[in-house]
Formats: structure tokens, C-alpha cells, sequence
């Protein structure tokens, strides 16, 4: 007489993103749900960036790019745009020090010129005592718009044809590449795998558009603050299961 086994669970490996973009938001609606005001949401914000960041890295994940501040976003009142554009030097006393003993090389992409002195600088602070790290890139998009950055790759590739370093038949998709702002990252991990909004909010907001031609797009109702290791599992099981085929079959 046969016996059946009892089934065994198959525990099926994770395929890790190379690189995730994050699109950061609820941290206002998570603040004044707790009757506090909107700048408490992004403090807390930036604690569950630190905490997504190493268990990020913690995954495998080579690339984390995150929307910290758009070029739209200076449209807020000036004291949230002021708190924002401070966070990135309490970031560096607070945080970049674990984040550095993790290996963790911080990067920015946007027109970061545009930012005031202290956040550049604090910014800039990051990038040179994390330079010569090999572990995850966090990559923080900063006065960032995906549309600004097409303009600008534009009109560098037109002086480029102007000065005759290349002509018009020259300018293929690799080209392009070349002269967005994630052209800082390695050239095979510019385009995120996958792409995470929090807060219930279905859209991408002029992040990455270029980049994101392929990527898978998880949305998800947690508030940015609430985000942590847990749901970043949750979303790259999600991605996991799915089966890229980037056009093909
Ligand atoms: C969107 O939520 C969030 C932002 C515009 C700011 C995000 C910034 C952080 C999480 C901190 C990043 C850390 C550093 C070091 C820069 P929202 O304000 O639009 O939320 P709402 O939609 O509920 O109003």
C-alpha cells in the first residue's frame, strides 16, 4: 500500500528589485490622524526611510531612489518647505553614521543646485563620507521632476549636435540615458525594477518617467510614516510573483 507524504511546504526564493524607487507620501494625513501638524508626518517620515533603507539592503536591493521633494513641491507653505529643506542635516547627524556602517552609499539626483546652502551642503556632506561604499545606493530625488529632467537631457544633447560632437542620427534611447540625472548611477541599475507609492494615491507624479517605462508599480494604502521592513516584504513578494516580460512573451 502506498503512503502519501504530507505535502512540504515549498519555500520559494524572493526575487529581490535591483532597484526600487519610492515615492514617499501620507506623511501629512498620518500627522493630522494623530492631531499633530504636518511637519510631525515628515520627521516621522524620514525615521521609516532609515529603517526601509536597511532592510532594503538588508534584502539585496542595490539601488533605493526615493521622491523626497519635487519641483512642485515648493508650492507649499513656506514653513513645511523650510522644515523639509532641513531635514537633510538632521538626517546627517541622526542617521548617516548607521547608514555608513551599513555600507550604504548616499547619492542625489535633481536640480540640486536649486536647493538652499545648508540642505546642498548637508547633502554633499553624505555623498563624500559615503563615497568609497559598495553596499546600497540610496539615491535621494531631490527637487526633482521627471519632465524638467527630459528638458534639461535635451538641451544638452542639442548643444552637444550645435558643436558637432554627434548629429541627429546619433541620438539613440542609450544616448538619452546618458544625460538624465540617473546617468550617476551604474548604467545596468538606472531603471527601477519596481515602484512603490504609499498612501493609497494611484499615480506617479513626474517621478522618473523615463526610467519607469517598465517598471512594475505597487500601490499601496499604508501611510509613508507606518511603511516599514514588514510591508517592503509585502511588496517585493507582490513583485515576485509577477513575470516580467518587458514586451516579449
Ligand atoms: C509626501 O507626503 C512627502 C514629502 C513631500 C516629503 C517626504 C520627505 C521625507 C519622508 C523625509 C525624507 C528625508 C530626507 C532626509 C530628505 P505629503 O506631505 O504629501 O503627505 P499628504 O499627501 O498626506 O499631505
Amino acid at each position: 500500500m502506498f503512503r502519501f507524504k504530507k505535502k512540504e511546504k515549498i519555500e520559494i526564493p524572493l526575487e529581490v528589485p535591483k532597484h526600487i524607487g519610492i515615492i514617499m507620501d501620507g506623511n501629512g494625513r498620518w500627522a493630522k490622524k494623530r492631531m499633530q501638524p504636518r511637519v510631525f508626518g515628515h520627521k516621522a517620515g524620514m525615521e521609516a526611510l532609515q529603517e526601509v533603507t536597511i532592510a532594503a539592503k538588508n534584502m539585496g536591493v542595490q539601488v533605493l531612489t526615493v521622491y523626497a521633494f519635487s519641483t512642485e513641491n515648493w508650492a507649499r507653505p513656506e514653513d513645511e518647505v523650510k522644515f523639509i529643506m532641513h531635514l537633510p542635516v538632521e538626517f546627517y547627524d541622526r542617521f548617516v553614521p548607521e547608514l555608513h556602517r551599513n555600507n550604504v552609499k548616499i547619492q542625489m539626483i535633481g536640480d540640486t543646485k536649486k536647493l538652499p546652502k545648508e540642505t546642498l551642503e548637508a547633502l554633499e556632506r553624505a555623498e563624500a563620507m559615503t563615497h568609497l561604499n559598495t553596499g546600497l545606493i540610496l539615491n535621494f530625488a531631490l527637487n526633482y521632476g521627471g519632465r524638467a529632467e527630459i528638458t534639461q537631457a535635451v538641451k544638452q544633447i542639442a548643444q552637444e549636435v550645435l558643436d558637432a560632437k554627434f548629429s541627429p542620427e546619433d541620438i539613440t534611447e542609450e544616448v538619452i540615458a546618458d544625460y538624465l540625472y540617473t546617468e550617476s548611477l551604474p548604467r545596468i541599475l538606472r531603471d527601477p525594477d519596481l515602484i512603490i507609492r504609499t498612501s493609497g494615491e494611484i499615480r506617479l507624479s513626474n517621478f522618473l518617467p523615463w526610467q519607469a517605462a517598465y517598471s512594475e508599480l505597487y500601490f499601496t494604502d499604508v501611510m509613508w510614516p507606518d511603511f516599514g521592513e514588514e510591508a517592503l516584504r509585502s511588496a517585493v513578494v507582490e513583485y515576485s510573483h509577477r513575470h516580467r516580460r518587458f514586451g516579449g512573451v
